[in-house]
């Protein structure tokens, strides 16, 4: 084991302009309370910081929609954040809020050091401005489309699709989202980092010194700006909510939230020090503290190049250590979504599983987005839930406890010899802190679940092949010793699964009543102490750690699911899910040409129907198109189309139609020709 360190862990402060759901979970928060909570069990010193980002646009176009002060909306969701991290376990030794007197103070002085030091562009240049809402857009006020991917709905500061970060005037045809006018452009002052000058830095510090120990994906992204080249960047905003801008000449503007945000990492630290009684210093100055950023991968270019350089800017903090940044959890195949309703809410997934956070914290890692996107489906977290909690973790220690009671009312026995499967059984437990604690340390989360439950999986085959049930009868000495060593394993499992099942982990530990002083519960000792749980210990009696989830339980939630789909499809927002598994053959089947359209004509009494002749280089042959309210005949004469030339004919009206041509629909319900480059046409559009 490593000796004992200081360790700073944050974790992305959540944007209180809404609930959260199983994504930030996923990405965010379960990962770090994790690893926070195994560096403590472990010995170490740990800070593991949170709060909630107030300031940014998003607050008060929140607001403005809910017909409050941004106040309102702020406390509202900050209440409802901070308790379902409490509800979840998630052992924050601080959450505080980028609104509180103690950040806004540190946030300007953070300011006014970089500004007394000369470290910002001071700049008026244009910038994007609404006459008709008198205000200046950037950040989420604008969206246009992402010079980089070409997503239409990037915002003014960052591209949500390819995680770029942009200046508001590098949109293309930028739109207003207050009124949706097309912006001007009004001059104002700004001060900007100029990002240019640290690129030598951040590539000497990440590049070259972290090109090891990074995740590939978080590595990658940063060297791709990097390579690209950085930009100067705006630090402060026209806006009235955030951060006055601690300087002269600067009234009305405000600290951009992505500067004062991080910074909010370094003021919830002050503030749990001070009610510690600590210092808060060691934990951002010592070069001997590792910090450690948890984040989404939306938030890579904050974490890994801006924050790094206004930290190098001010000279007197550590940089992180590691960005072990996720990608996304997607929902049953489509991406989560506030505005589309698209998630499991934390709060609504207690009220209807109100014992079971260790089971979706436990779902969630196995199935972690750590190193691609992942989709969480409520199948696998049934299947997670009863086959492997239930049917393996819980039905190890039920069996073990339920046949201590029976056998010695509770008390544990005292071994005899021990056997070679004996031993090798304590052998093989003892390894675990060592391949899980590997594993935590890497950043593999799923990996170390997967360990914890080869723990269990152990006990289990030990019980199975040596079936104490079974001997109690013949060789009741043997089976002392069996159950002694199967309590060793029910010991090590209650410590181990502290950082994974928090609460599992306490509800076992009072079954074992693990209270008393003669209990091994320390994760260093479980791999050199020959007794975890000594002979004459008792335990308590059996209680389950966990219960099966019912397919009814399961389909209420796909039925929640398939209610939002269907509101959505009337707001006309949502993509088809894709259809099952199409094998080359089934693809190769399909005989697809281009065809040009010679003649068309209206199909008499049928108002969709038109009637079209197309030359398919094989033949001219009659094809029936339901596009008549789309398209005048006259205008399809010479197209040319894509054509499903051997679909089986069939008669439409008395007419035989030989083929079908392939189209796809707008949003707005316009059926277009497939030509993808079409103007309107979006991703995910079927194609029939
Ligand atoms: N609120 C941001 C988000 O949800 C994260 C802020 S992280 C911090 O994407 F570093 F700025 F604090
Ligand atoms: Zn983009």
């Amino acid at each position: 084991m490593n000796a004992p360190k200081r360790y700073t862990i944050t974790s992305a402060l959540p944007y209180t302009n809404g609930p959260i759901h199983i994504g930030h979970l996923a990405g965010v928060y379960v990962p770090a309370d994790i690893y926070s909570r195994y560096l403590r069990i472990t010995g170490n010193d740990v800070a593991f910081i949170c709060g909630s980002d107030e300031h940014g646009a998003a607050i008060p176009m929140r607001a403005k929609k809910e017909g409050v002060s941004p106040r309102v909306i702020i406390d509202k969701y900050h209440a409802i954040i901070k308790k379902s991290f409490e509800d979840f376990g998630i052992t924050f030794d601080n959450y505080s809020r980028t609104s509180a007197p103690i950040h806004h103070e540190t946030a300007s002085e953070f300011f006014k050091k970089l500004y007394e030091d000369g470290k910002f562009i001071e700049e008026t240049s244009e910038q994007l401005y609404d006459a008709e809402a008198d205000q200046f857009l950037a950040d989420r006020f604008v969206t246009g489309t992402c010079p980089k991917c070409g997503n239409e709905e990037a915002y003014g500061d960052q591209c949500e699709n390819c995680g770029s970060s942009l200046n508001a005037t590098d949109l293309i045809n930028p739109k207003s989202t207050i009124s949706g006018a097309k912006p001007t452009l009004k001059q104002t002052k700004h001060w900007f980092l100029p990002l240019d000058q640290y690129e030598d830095f951040l590539r000497e510090w990440v590049l070259v010194g972290h090109k090891k120990d990074w995740k590939t994906n978080v590595y990658g992204q940063i060297k791709s700006w990097v390579d690209d080249g950085l930009r100067p960047r705006a630090v402060t905003r026209d806006l009235d909510w955030g951060i006055p801008v601690p300087v002269e000449g600067a009234e009305g503007k405000v600290l951009y939230v992505w500067f004062d945000a991080p910074i909010g990492y370094i003021s919830s630290t002050k503030e749990w020090a001070d009610r510690e009684g600590k210092d808060w210093e060691p934990y951002w100055k010592d070069e001997d503290t590792k910090l450690v950023h948890f984040i989404g991968k939306d938030n890579i270019v904050f974490h890994c190049i801006i924050f790094p350089s206004m930290l190098k800017a001010e000279g007197s903090y550590i940089l992180p250590e590691n960005v072990p940044a996720n990608e996304f959890l997607n929902l049953e195949g489509n991406k989560l979504s506030t505005s589309k309703n698209w998630a499991v809410w934390l709060h609504e997934y207690l009220e209807d599983f109100p014992d079971k956070q260790d089971v979706l914290r436990y779902a969630l890692t196995a199935n972690a987005p750590e190193t691609k996107d992942n989709d969480f489906t409520w199948k696998d977290f049934q299947d997670r839930n009863n086959n492997e909690l239930v049917g393996n973790f819980g039905n190890f220690i039920n069996r073990i406890v339920v046949l201590t009671n029976k056998y010695y009312d509770g008390v544990v026995p005292t071994p005899n010899e021990f056997s070679e499967l004996d031993l090798q059984t304590l052998t093989e437990l003892r390894a675990y802190p060592a391949v899980i604690s590997s594993s935590i340390e890497r950043y593999r989360f799923r990996e170390g679940s997967q360990e914890l439950l080869n723990v269990s999986r152990l006990g289990n085959k030990y019980l199975a092949d040596e079936e104490p049930w079974k001997l109690i009868k013949t060789d009741p000495e043997r089976v002392k010793t069996i159950m002694y060593v199967g309590l060793q394993v029910a010991a090590a499992l209650a410590t181990l699964s502290e950082p994974f099942l928090p609460f599992t982990s306490q509800k076992l530990k009072n079954i074992l009543a693990a209270t008393s002083s003669d209990i091994k519960t320390n994760w260093n000792e479980i791999a050199t102490k020959e007794v975890l749980l000594p002979a004459g210990h008792t335990i308590e009696k059996a209680e389950l750690l966990f219960s099966k989830i019912e397919d009814a339980d399961i389909q209420k939630q796909l039925d929640k699911l398939e209610a939002t789909k269907k509101a959505n499809e009337a707001e006309n927002k949502t993509i088809e899910p894709q259809k099952d598994t199409a094998t080359f053959e089934d693809f190769t089947k399909m005989d697809l040409r281009v065809g040009t359209i010679v003649e068309a004509e209206k199909m008499s009494k049928a108002k969709k129907l038109l009637v079209l002749k197309v030359d398919t280089g094989l033949n001219v042959r009659t094809i029936v198109s339901g596009i008549a309210e789309h398209f005048k005949p006259e205008d399809l004469i010479g197209k040319k189309v894509t054509v499903l030339v051997n679909l089986a004919p069939r008669k439409l009206r008395g007419v035989e139609s030989e083929g079908m041509i392939l189209m796809t629909e707008t949003p707005d319900g316009k059926l277009v020709f497939l030509n993808p480059d079409e103007d309107g046409v979006t991703p995910g559009a079927v194609i029939s």
